[in-house]
């Protein structure tokens, strides 16, 4: 039975994982939205947290930003306990949130929505001022950074297109110092071409070498991007799947509810006995259709 799986215990090199939450368990009053679930994310490493509408990806990703606290379980950053009791002290251990309905305001201009209440000081003490050409000049160059040409970052963050705002949302995380970032479902109302602008964006954010939780519906958005796969049905976790272990096809069936999940749990122990050449036949071929499709995303 593919639920006894256990979670995968990969360690990238040794070091602790940025983040672990172990056998977490959350209740809200009689509803049990959590009943045990243990996942890891490492520097550099895009976690795709999936499953199905009311699973509890929500509210595991606020459990780990200090919107909720734990009824039980722990919660570690470099393999110490912590105890987070708001968004704001979750922020300061570097855990930023990205919310599908962003916090920004439509009006406001790009510079502001990417400093909202950190801009830069043009002086020392109260008086000092907000240096408009100093914050303009961060704003257009970390969004340049992701490739984003942003010509007047004066202009209102309303005039950009949903992917250039996701971007915004995401650079702001990046450059106030993030090292895990989560993100909850922020390709889901967007187009194929802007979709690819921010799952391009969270493979740079890996390449910097940040922990990425990227909560997604679309299989065609999650494994492309993907490292690893933790997938949730109704509080529980079928465990963490590294890339190498699974297919695309097998991460949609574990997504559509996991109908396929004994016939998995045979295949993933049939193909740990195989031998490494098979191994590694397999993962150039999977290297080759992930190839396919990057272009096919980028493509059109
Ligand atoms: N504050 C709350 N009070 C009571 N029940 C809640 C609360 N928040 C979530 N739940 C319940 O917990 C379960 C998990 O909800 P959650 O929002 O985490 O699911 P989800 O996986 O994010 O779903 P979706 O894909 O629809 O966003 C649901 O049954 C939900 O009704
Ligand atoms: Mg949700």
């Amino acid at each position: 039975m593919a639920a006894q799986l256990d979670p995968s215990t990969r360690t990238n090199g040794g070091g602790p994982p940025l983040v672990e939450l172990r056998e977490i368990v959350k209740r809200f009053g009689s509803v049990i939205a959590l009943s045990g679930v243990t996942m890891k994310v490492h520097a550099g490493e895009v976690m795709c947290l999936l499953g199905d509408n009311g699973a509890g990806k929500s509210t595991l990703i606020k459990t780990l930003s200090g919107v909720h606290q734990p009824t039980e379980g722990e919660i570690l950053i470099d393999g110490a306990p912590v105890v987070m009791r708001s968004p704001r002290d979750a922020l300061d251990r570097g855990i930023a949130t990205v919310y599908q309905d962003l916090a920004m305001i439509p009006l406001m201009s790009i510079t502001r929505n990417f400093f909202m209440g950190r801009e830069p000081g043009r002086g020392k003490g109260p008086l000092g001022g907000f240096d408009v050409a100093k914050a303009n000049q961060i704003a257009r160059s970390e969004m340049g950074k992701i490739g984003i040409d942003v010509r007047d970052p004066s202009q209102a963050v309303g005039t950009l297109s949903g992917g250039e705002r996701q971007c915004v949302a995401i650079a702001r995380a990046v450059h106030f110092g993030a090292r895990v970032l989560i993100l909850d479902e922020p390709t889901s109302a967007l187009g194929v071409k802007q979709a690819s602008v921010v799952l391009r964006y969270i493979a740079q954010a890996r390449a910097r070498g940040l922990g990425v939780i990227f909560i997604t519906h679309n299989v065609h958005h999650a494994y492309p991007v993907g490292d690893a796969f933790t997938i949730l049905n109704r509080g529980r976790t079928y465990g963490t799947f590294q890339k190498s272990e699974v297919s695309r096809e097998e991460v949609l069936n574990m997504m559509a509810g996991g109908k396929e999940l004994d016939e998995l749990s045979a295949e993933l122990a049939e193909f740990s006995r195989s031998d490494t050449a098979a191994a590694g036949a397999r993962e150039r071929a999977m290297a080759e259709e992930l190839h396919r499709e990057a272009e096919s995303l980028h493509g059109h």
